[in-house]
């Protein structure tokens, strides 16, 4: 297996983060034989700092010629004062948007080790494993009319989807799921939205390509509910934008931490991997990042863009082993807890 990989680590803790999980890679490629390399890039405050600018063009060009884009974070309070465009997350907007991906994936995992980090109750948490498949192109986050009017004061955002573009995601989530617990649950508004009625008809008539998933809809306050309530019971939650953006960070209390939190995006013309937390500048060099969300997003590399299943699945096996076995960095670390060890980045990273 050969694969070129992008590697953007940022700023503040995504270097740090970032490195962990590149030497994953590197170890599964020295005990599968493949032929992984790594091309690093410029991109955020550092990349202003160097090139003056948060995405540069050699950044862009190299992440196009990849199989896949593993980028940290961005971000850096020295740059607050500048607009927006200007400042580090532009460059993360930017790449996102050059590289195009359609389907924003994220995993919500328990981890029985962890099970005292999280706020909800172990026996609702216990072997909770959903995957959000979030449209993150579409719906009220691009449509257009938007506008406010600061005259009237009136303000307009458009919710709109097309048959297609609810039809590509939708494929992504059963295709995933077959792979999976072989459920679908489609969340939507569709008691009074339009476009949750699109929605829902799109979803239901490409379940038909897909007999061997199950398709169940469900209205998405009460998804809200369920997430909290009976997380146990999904396996591929499929949604539109803003509804995905809400719920899977609602699911992220499941897991117990930001640093857990992997994430992909795919669909367009190179997959886009990233932990879901930012660049924490507030301990950003003491060691204490929690590499496992980059580590996470590492195995979704495999998975995703190397079709190496196994592999992912070893690396996931291993984040269970090292939790089980006590080690913490200090965002995951319970003070009562017996049998703790706390462990760096690097040391966390060097045990998975
Ligand atoms: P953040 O995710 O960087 O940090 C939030 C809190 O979680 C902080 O207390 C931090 O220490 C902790 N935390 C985050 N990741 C952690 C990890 N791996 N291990 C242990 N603790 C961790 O979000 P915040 O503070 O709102 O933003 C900081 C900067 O990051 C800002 O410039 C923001 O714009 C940027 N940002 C970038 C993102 C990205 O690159 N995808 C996403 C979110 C924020
Ligand atoms: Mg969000």
């Amino acid at each position: 297996m050969r694969l070129k990989i992008a590697v953007l680590a940022g700023d503040g803790i995504g270097p740090e983060v970032t490195q962990q999980a590149t030497n994953i890679l590197r170890a599964v490629a020295e005990l599968g034989g493949h032929d992984f390399t790594f091309v690093e890039g410029l991109i955020g405050g550092v990349a202003i700092t160097k090139t003056g600018s948060p995405l540069p063009t050699t950044t862009l060009d190299a992440a196009l010629d990849s199989d896949a884009v593993l980028l940290g974070a961005v971000g850096d309070n020295q740059f607050n004062a500048l607009p927006p465009d200007k400042r580090p997350e532009a460059g993360l907007l930017q790449i996102r948007q050059a590289l195009g991906g359609f389907a924003n994936l994220r995993p919500s995992i328990a981890y029985a080790a962890l099970a005292t980090s999280s706020p909800l109750r172990p026996e609702v948490t216990k072997d909770v494993d959903i995957l959000f498949v979030r449209e993150l192109l579409g719906g009220l986050y691009f449509g257009a009319p938007r506008w406010w009017d600061r005259d009237s004061n009136e303000a307009i955002n458009t919710m709109r989807y097309t048959r297609d573009e609810i039809v590509r995601v939708a494929r992504v989530a059963f295709e995933l799921a077959s792979k999976r617990r072989k459920k679908v649950t489609s969340v939507d508004k569709a008691n009074v939205l339009e476009v949750s009625q699109l929605w829902r008809a799109t979803v239901t008539e490409v379940a038909k390509d897909y007999p061997v998933v199950t398709l169940e809809h469900q209205l998405v306050d009460s998804m809200a509910m369920h997430i909290m309530n009976i997380p146990r019971n999904f396996d591929v939650v499929l949604t539109e934008n803003l509804f995905g953006d809400i719920l899977s960070d609602e699911a992220g209390v499941i897991t117990g931490s930001l640093g857990m939190l992997p994430s992909a995006t795919i669909g367009g013309a190179v997959n886009l991997y990233e932990p879901v937390h930012g660049s924490a500048p507030d301990i950003a060099g003491t060691g204490k990042a929690n590499p496992l969300g980059a580590i996470l997003t590492a195995a979704m590399v495999l998975r995703h863009s190397a079709n190496l299943e196994q592999d992912a699945r070893a690396v996931e096996q291993a984040v269970h082993t090292v939790l089980n076995a006590g080690y913490r960095t200090a965002d995951i670390a319970r003070g009562q807890d017996p049998g703790q060890t706390p462990v760096t980045t690097q040391e966390m990273g060097k045990l998975v």
